[in-house]
């Protein structure tokens, strides 16, 4: 998502906005491969899991099975669907640099790919978790629309010095989110979709708790950045997410959560909507140590 680190500015060689070119031409065959071998994982998983919305975005944007896609090409479908565009970065970038590539429908992706000995998890999203993980999901109007919203949110969340709620709201969306469906639940969340071992583990296992979505119980949850979550939160439909955002003022929220307590990462209140009471045995185990 984003980081400090260059207070100053963009490191040397990248723009202004913190983009650089992608540099197509420049990857090698082995990082194709790798592309090439996580996509075949993660297509032949994802139907009956992933949400409709997403895998229809993997087939309009035709991220198949050729190697590293050329942004330029990928840019000239998802502008002509939602107008949104993919920008090259170097890594994570600042928040407000971040924020302001969403407002205008831009998302920076990360342009290095893991090697191979990293298919399975690594800390920093790469080109693979940023374009297959969360470029398919632009491609839906109402999700589109939810981004965008989002961005404009963080100007405003750092204004009010509660990014770290908002950040939350991110967290369990953009990245982890659970759809509710007639066929069941289905994937939406970016750190899902991008990980094979999560897309099973977010399901299927009986460890996690299944929440219905509460913008301000989310914003009031924790989450983990090193290991599968601990709980996930389900909402009914993209365009329920997006109202609920939208039509909302964070402000008075933002101003609620300076005196109430966090929400412990693994607690069921009484008030939430149960899809799953999770054993938590996966945490409990030690997770992935
Ligand atoms: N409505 C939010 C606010 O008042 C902005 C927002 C919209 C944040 C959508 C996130 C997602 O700050
Ligand atoms: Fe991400």
């Amino acid at each position: 998502m984003s980081a400090d680190g260059f207070a100053n500015g963009p490191p040397p060689g990248a723009r202004p906005d913190w983009t650089i070119d992608q540099g197509w031409d420049s990857y090698s065959q082995a990082e194709h491969d790798v592309w090439i071998t996580l996509y075949e994982r993660q297509a032949s998983l994802l139907p009956g899991r992933a949400c409709d919305p997403f895998l229809r975005g993997l087939e309009a944007l035709d991220l198949h099975r050729t190697g590293i896609p050329d942004f330029n090409r990928i840019n000239e479908e998802l502008q002509r669907l939602t107008g949104w565009s993919v920008v090259a970065v170097p890594g994570l970038v600042p928040d407000e640099v971040f924020f302001d590539h969403l407002a205008n429908r831009r998302f920076p992706a990360g342009q290095f790919i893991r090697r191979a000995d990293q298919l399975d998890y690594l800390q920093e999203p790469d080109v693979f978790h940023d374009v297959f993980g969360h470029v398919p999901m632009l491609t839906d109007p109402v999700f589109a629309d939810y981004m965008q919203a989002y961005g404009k949110g963080g100007q405003r969340a750092l204004g009010y010095g509660h990014l770290h709620n908002l950040a939350r709201l991110y967290w369990y969306t953009v990245e982890f989110g659970l759809l509710q469906t007639p066929r069941g639940l289905r994937i939406y969340g970016a750190g899902i979709v991008s990980s094979l071992a999560e897309s099973i583990f977010a399901l299927d296992d009986p460890s996690p708790n299944r929440l219905g979505f509460d913008l301000e119980r989310v914003m009031r949850t924790p989450y983990r950045i090193d290991d599968f979550q601990q709980v996930y939160f389900v909402i009914p439909s993209l365009q329920s997410l997006l109202d609920a955002t939208t039509q909302t003022d964070f402000a008075p929220i933002y101003s609620r959560l300076e005196t109430a307590a966090d929400v412990p990462i693994a607690e069921v209140l009484s008030q939430d909507q149960v899809f799953t009471r999770g054993t938590q045995a996966y945490a409990a185990a030690g997770g992935r140590l």
